[in-house]
């Protein structure tokens, strides 16, 4: 499994650190090295001074295919010391403002951590989906919490339950998104926005952001951490095994038993 620093990029120039997932021959796929790697960033610009703004970005083709599958079966990562959930950790209480670019699929965590982006444009091929369900597991992120506040309940559990992929059309229609473009732009549309925000006084930013998420910084928090007792557990129950053991067998999972 090649996971190596590379897999993600940062840069910080003129006060914006963008965040490149940068693992395209897996997918941009994320193994628990690039959680480290991504938390790690995201303490440096919450504490850097030099940081006012964070972009994250993958490629016009793919944002993310979510959790690394085989790396989750080597190690499985979602429990309340691992790099997964400082990242998530990171991403829910981040005190900057976040922008995104999102292109192509955007699975599991690719969708969920959008939920913690205060800006995010998309290009017109990308594609959304929280198929945990369909790995034998539960949400993460908070999105148990947020899908349904952000979508309305009906479209949440057609997202949580179905595990089906909404488009950018839909994502546009139910607010999560700011803005469909070309799927060549959004990265520098994401980057222009940032540039825009890095030239504000980064106090009222942050105070700003603060307010604005204030009802509900507590709840996130806690629903992440019952998700994450939720999702380790589940990782080692019989369906999570047959779902994973299905997609490195490259076969249709069968859960007539779970
Ligand atoms: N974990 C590990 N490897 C992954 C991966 C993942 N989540 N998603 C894709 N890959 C790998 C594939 O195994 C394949 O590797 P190989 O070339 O060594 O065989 C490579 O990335 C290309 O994937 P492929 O499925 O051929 O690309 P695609 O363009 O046809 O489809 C996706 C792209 C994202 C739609 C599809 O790969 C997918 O659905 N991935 C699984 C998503 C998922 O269930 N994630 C877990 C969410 S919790």
């Amino acid at each position: 499994m090649s996971t190596s620093t590379t897999d993600i990029l940062t840069d910080i120039t003129d006060g914006v650190m963008t965040i490149t997932l940068n693992r395209l021959e897996k997918k941009n796929s994320i193994t628990s090295a690039m959680y480290a790697a991504l938390a790690d960033a995201l303490e440096q610009a919450a504490g850097d001074a030099a940081v006012r703004v964070v972009v994250l970005q993958g490629h016009e083709t793919i944002f993310s295919a979510g959790n690394d599958i085989a790396d989750f079966l080597n190690a499985p990562p979602m429990n309340g010391e691992s790099a997964a959930f400082r990242f998530l950790r990171g991403i829910g209480a981040f005190p900057k403002p976040l922008v995104a670019a999102v292109c192509g699929p955007a699975v599991g965590i690719g969708t969920t951590m959008l939920f913690h982006c205060d800006l995010v444009y998309a290009g017109d091929n990308a594609a959304f989906s929280m198929p945990f369900v369909n790995l034998g597991l539960c949400p993460e992120a908070a999105s148990s919490l947020l899908a349904p506040q952000r979508m309305g309940y009906a479209r949440a559990a057609e997202a949580l339950l179905l595990g089906e992929p909404f488009l950018a059309e839909s994502a546009l229609e139910l607010g999560l998104i700011n803005r469909i473009v070309p799927p060549a732009e959004a990265n520098a549309l994401a980057e222009a926005q940032a540039r825009k925000l890095a030239a504000k006084p980064v106090t009222a930013l942050i105070e700003t952001k603060r307010l604005m998420k204030k009802g509900q910084a507590g709840a996130v928090a806690e629903r992440m951490m019952e998700e994450v007792q939720s999702f380790s557990r589940m990782m080692r129950e019989p369906a999570a095994r047959e779902a994973f053991s299905a997609f490195m067998e490259k076969r249709k999972p069968d859960f007539s038993g779970v």
